[in-house]
């Protein structure tokens, strides 16, 4: 049944936030102050979700979404008002959930130059020969000609991915990962562990001339376990920064957005002249290369093989001599370094689930003055910034909008005993 409400907030993972029957509701895509007509969705105990059926008033902030898929789609948040307006909702949040950490000071903001066409990189969801992706919080399947998120030249793959995938009609096939590295355009196949036995003949490899065409087989892209070969085109994914030119692996972590990628490093990199510094969740190594070149020395600590490789290669081409690189887990490596060496700063840059508990309670047991923790996930940091707190006090907030048109954000805090 539909039922018109008033929206009166915006929840932390950006949908509207109004009132039913007493119970608090969550609309996705709706604005403060906008009256809209709702069906719900799914009710729990304390809260209801429910879908945006119709815009009764329309708040004076909102514009029209540029994709055409945004009412269907997961992947963005706020296409449905101006870049401005995004902003201060996400200053808005973060400062909700700081507040449970009792940090009450300066938020600042770095914008992206690009609110859309950022995304270096995209995973698609494949149903038959079609591409597309999941709607929300589901595994249901929709068609896309395109994502107005992704880099343009990302786009302009679509047409060649499913003429390839129309030619072959693979079984087996999971994903299809695509990157733009410095405008080199690498695609990977992730298929099934099996499916290798039964390729035989792929047709078509030539049309995409000039990319570089990897096939991996296992469960996920990312797993140590998951078998990825180079089948056509480029052998090597190269990218150049500050002055680095280094390997990039297709199975490894890239941060998505360029410019504020770059941004972000530079902001980290004030805090390392002169310091021994543990750089910890440290992917591919270009964090780690560039602290090295201001730091006494650093160690980064990563436990995805092939970006720990690729970290290796760039420390030995760039001749690094004070950066170490530690394949393995954090939790388990950190201590050691820790009791080896008198480290001035920590910089923390893990993946959403954030930190373990047994990292957090190792550095607050030690004497390191300083940590600067790098953040995608701010419901995790928050959590974790609870322990750090313990023996160390928040003196910086800037939110890097590495991911416009979402509600994620990457959040850099630092923090000092
Ligand atoms: C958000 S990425 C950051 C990578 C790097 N700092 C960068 O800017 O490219 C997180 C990285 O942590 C790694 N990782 C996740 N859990 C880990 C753990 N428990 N120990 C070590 N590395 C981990 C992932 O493989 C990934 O490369």
């Amino acid at each position: 049944m539909k039922k018109e409400i008033k929206i009166f907030d915006i929840s932390y993972d950006g949908a509207g936030v109004g009132k039913l029957d007493g119970k608090v509701v969550f609309v996705p895509k709706t604005l403060p102050d906008e009256i809209v007509e709702v069906n719900i969705v799914d009710s729990k105990k304390k809260f209801l979700k429910a879908s945006c059926e119709k815009i009764v008033i329309p708040s004076d902030r909102r514009e029209k979404a540029i994709c055409p898929y945004f009412d269907i789609c997961g992947g963005c948040d706020f296409q449905h008002c101006g870049y401005d307006f995004e902003q201060e909702i996400k200053k808005q949040i973060l400062k909700t959930e700081l507040s449970k950490v009792k940090y009450f000071g300066k938020i600042d903001f770095v914008k992206s130059d690009k609110r859309f066409f950022y995304r270096n990189k995209i995973k698609l969801e494949i149903e038959g020969n079609k591409i597309g992706y999941f709607k929300p919080k589901s595994h249901n399947f929709f068609e896309i000609k395109t994502c107005p998120i992704a880099d343009e030249k990302i786009l302009k793959t679509f047409p060649l991915i499913e003429e390839f995938l129309l030619e072959n009609q693979f079984e087996n096939l999971k994903n299809i990962y695509i990157k733009n590295v410095d405008e080199n355009i690498g695609i990977c196949f992730l298929f099934s562990k099996n499916a290798r036995k039964m390729q035989k003949n792929i047709k078509k490899l030539d049309i995409f001339n000039g990319f570089s065409i990897f096939f991996a087989y296992g469960d996920i892209l990312e797993s140590d376990k998951t078998d990825v070969k180079f089948v056509f085109g480029k052998q090597k994914l190269e990218k150049k920064s500050h002055g680095f030119c280094f390997e990039i692996s297709p199975q490894a972590f890239l941060q998505v957005n360029d410019e504020i990628a770059e941004k972000l490093y530079d902001y980290v990199l004030g805090f390392c002249q002169d310091k021994n510094v543990v750089n910890a969740y440290s992917g591919q190594g270009l964090l780690t290369a560039l602290i090295s070149k201001k730091a006494k020395k650093v160690f980064g600590i990563e436990y995805q093989k092939s970006a720990h490789n690729c970290a290796e290669k760039l420390k030995e081409k760039s001749a690094l001599i004070n950066m170490y690189n530690i394949c393995g887990k954090v939790e388990d490596n950190l201590v050691d370094v820790l009791s080896k060496e008198k480290i001035d700063l920590i910089v923390l840059d893990p993946a959403r689930d954030g930190c373990k508990n047994d990292v957090l309670e190792a550095i607050i047991s030690t004497n390191v003055n300083e940590i600067v923790y790098v953040s995608c996930n701010f419901a995790t940091l928050v959590r974790d910034l609870k322990v750090l707190k313990k023996e160390y006090k928040i003196s910086s907030v800037k939110i890097f909008d590495m991911f416009p048109c979402t509600a994620n954000m990457e959040t850099v805090v630092y923090l000092h005993k």
